[in-house]
């Protein structure tokens, strides 16, 4: 059984730790999108480790883990990534597997995104800064460099056309003599990194389609949000990849039907960084309160994230665009002690009261949220493994989710480590692991 894993708003829903969750069921844990724009938090033996380009399943030995073609890599940040694995003594040697058609985040992407952030002015996008947009821009526009273009020693053509059209395009602007210092160190790290390259660079997707046929279990691990998607999301507030479901067929060279079943990440409430609409957003105590407990600050810049109220609206839109079997909602121990707790149930659009998603930037920008109140619990949830330790109410919160968007909750995380879980369904029949 292969299962995909999804963000369901916009990013940073715990889709690091219900990938290590379960990740004992499959056998291959594969990204498919996004680069080290991601960052998911894992915590093992209580110490946190965030993984960035590298898939969270990497902490089980058994598993073998792959960077599909649709990811975009700064290989000096994956270098680092491996020296932190090895720091938390995780091997890797032999199980981490790279596409050689991903393509190479370079200091000319990085440069490019601090201009294309500073013309926009007001509008800027709040991007991650770490190159993932105009790397895709080469992509699609033909002219990027590919792992395999590395490893097969032909890089050098490709590299004089990407810093001559940098030079004629943004020379005037840049700080070319510090770019162009960047960019040589770049160009002269390559043959360095070649050595451990050839030992991980494959073409993943035939790689994965044999496993496939042998039986092997896979989990596609999403990046970012359905709602950060590039074509689904709050468009042009969106990563530059498509996160949701349809990216895996693509970004890893797997049938559709190779997709077996997928489950949702949701937070119980939610969150976003960034610029973008965010019609839930609070900025008041309770954002705050929420911001504090529950450390709401990214993995991957320590930006403080925007908070707000569960947007039922925008997560039933997620839900049935993914078309997910369940739901893992987590950090619902963040809402222990509020008295009373929003959930969005509809959108004032024009006048009129609908309960669909315009998920256009421009359109979410001017919805209003309509609110149903919802009694808060008296005691914890935090840490509970257990159904019936949960109150009542706190388990009514969970039922008035379901029941808005069609979808069970199989499973809710009441803490960031592995145990501090409860499942509504057996983990292995769920995952068919039974035989
Ligand atoms: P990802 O990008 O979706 O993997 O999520 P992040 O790792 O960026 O952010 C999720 C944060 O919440 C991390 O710090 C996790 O350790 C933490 N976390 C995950 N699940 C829970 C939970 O149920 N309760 C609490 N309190 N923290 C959680
Ligand atoms: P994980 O996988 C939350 C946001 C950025 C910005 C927008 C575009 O940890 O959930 P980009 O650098 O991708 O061009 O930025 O997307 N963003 C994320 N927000 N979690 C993430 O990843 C994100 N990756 C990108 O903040 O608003
Ligand atoms: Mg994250």
């Amino acid at each position: 059984m292969n299962l995909a894993i999804v963000g369901l708003q916009w990013g940073d829903e715990g889709k690091g730790k219900v990938v290590d969750l379960i990740a004992r069921y499959f056998d291959v844990i594969a990204r498919y999108q996004g680069g080290h724009n991601a960052g998911h938090t894992v915590y093992r033996k209580g110490k946190k480790c965030v993984v960035h380009h590298i898939p969270a399943g990497i902490f089980h030995p058994h598993t073998h883990v792959v960077l599909g073609n649709g990811m975009v890599i700064d290989l000096a940040r994956l270098f680092e990534e491996i020296e932190d694995l090895e720091s938390w003594d995780v091997t890797w040697e032999g199980r981490l597997w790279l596409s050689n058609r991903a393509h190479v985040i370079t200091p000319l992407h990085r440069a490019q995104e601090h201009w294309e952030e500073k013309f926009r002015g007001r509008a800027s996008i709040g991007t991650t800064r770490r190159g993932i947009g105009p790397c895709y821009e080469d992509k699609y526009g033909r002219r990027g460099l590919v792992l395999g273009d590395l490893v097969r020693g032909r890089w050098q053509t490709i590299a004089d056309l990407l810093w001559n059209r940098f030079k004629t395009l943004w020379g005037p602007l840049a700080d070319l003599q510090k770019v162009e210092s960047e960019w040589n160190d770049f160009l002269q790290q390559i043959p360095r990194w070649l050595p451990r390259l050839n030992s991980m660079v494959i073409q993943t997707d035939t790689w994965l389609r044999n496993q496939i046929e042998n039986g092997a279990r896979i989990l596609f691990e999403g990046a970012q949000g359905t709602m950060l998607d590039i074509d689904h999301g709050t468009y042009p507030y969106v990563t530059s990849s498509h996160c949701s479901v349809g990216g895996i067929s693509i970004g890893l060279g797997v049938s559709p039907k190779a997709i077996h079943k997928g489950i949702g990440i949701c937070k119980a409430y939610t969150t976003r960084v960034g610029a973008g609409p965010f019609p839930t957003e609070l900025h008041d105590e309770a954002g705050q309160r929420i911001r504090e407990r529950g450390q709401e600050f990214g993995a991957t810049t320590g930006r403080p994230r925007r908070c707000g109220w569960l947007d039922l609206v925008a997560l039933k839109y997620a839900c049935d665009l993914n078309d997910v079997d369940g739901i893992i909602l987590t950090k619902l121990d963040i809402l222990d002690g509020f008295d009373k707790i929003q959930v969005c149930v509809a959108y004032r659009f024009e006048n009129e009261i609908i309960r669909y998603c315009p998920v256009r930037a421009h359109d979410l920008e001017r919805v209003e949220p309509v609110y149903e109140t919802l009694p808060g619990w008296s005691g914890e949830t935090f840490g509970v493994t257990k159904i019936h330790q949960l109150p009542p109410r706190a388990q009514d919160y969970l039922h008035f989710i379901e029941s808005y968007t069609g979808r069970p909750v199989i499973a809710l995380s009441s803490g960031p480590q592995r145990d501090e879980t409860v499942w509504f369904v057996n983990p292995e029949s769920f995952f068919k692991i039974s035989s």
